[in-house]
């Protein structure tokens, strides 16, 4: 009997976990990709192709004792000042991550001179599309990763719910 439950947790508890992989599709953005926070990359085109949805996550990766990551308003982003930060992100380890929480433009710029060599980045935060109805698997974004979330933990419970069928049969 103790192992009856002990198996209905189990399904319960995978059954869960299947169905959460879904909902954490929040995407943390490497800035610049491999290039990172750097004044060698043009940000304009680097987010040209994106879409950034509120729950999303900007990951700024860069050296730390040159380049620092200053939120502005589109004012300052154009003009490349500093002066008035609206957040200052800079946290001192070369590595930060900013929350994209609210539906709006965001203005980052590198202080320190880089802005005027192109380190300054616009993105507009828009609301996560309506979930998926038909089919689990969002097809805004293809990323093998993501499917690979997906499938292997649902080959995973199909597994472990076979498993307890078979146990419920042989009872
Ligand atoms: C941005 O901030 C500056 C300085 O505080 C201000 O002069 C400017 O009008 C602001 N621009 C916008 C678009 O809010
Ligand atoms: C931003 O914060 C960092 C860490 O607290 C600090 O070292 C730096 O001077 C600040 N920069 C600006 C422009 O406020
Ligand atoms: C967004 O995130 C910032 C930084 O973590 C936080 O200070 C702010 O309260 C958040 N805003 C909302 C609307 O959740
Ligand atoms: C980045 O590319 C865009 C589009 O090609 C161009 O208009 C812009 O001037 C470029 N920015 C920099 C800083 O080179």
């Amino acid at each position: 009997m103790a192992e009856k439950v002990v198996a209905m947790v189990m399904a319960v508890i995978v059954c869960a976990v299947v169905m959460m992989v879904p909902e954490v599709d929040a995407t943390r953005y490497a800035v610049g990709g491999n290039q990172g926070w750097s004044p060698n990359v043009n940000y304009t085109i680097w987010a040209q192709d994106k879409h950034f949805y509120n729950g999303d996550w900007l990951f700024f990766v860069y050296d730390r004792n040159q380049m620092n990551i200053i939120e502005v308003n589109k004012t300052d982003y154009e003009s490349c000042n500093s002066d008035h930060p609206l957040q200052n992100w800079t946290r001192g380890a070369g590595r930060d991550v900013v929350p994209l929480n609210v539906t709006r433009h965001y203005y980052f710029i590198s202080g320190k001179g880089f802005c005027y060599g192109g380190m300054k980045l616009a993105v507009r935060v828009e609301n996560p599309p309506p979930p998926p109805t038909a089919s689990p698997v969002k097809s805004a974004s293809p990323s093998p990763i993501y499917s690979g979330q997906f499938v292997l933990p649902a080959v995973f419970a199909i597994g472990a719910l076979w498993g307890i069928v078979l146990q419920f049969w042989y009872w």
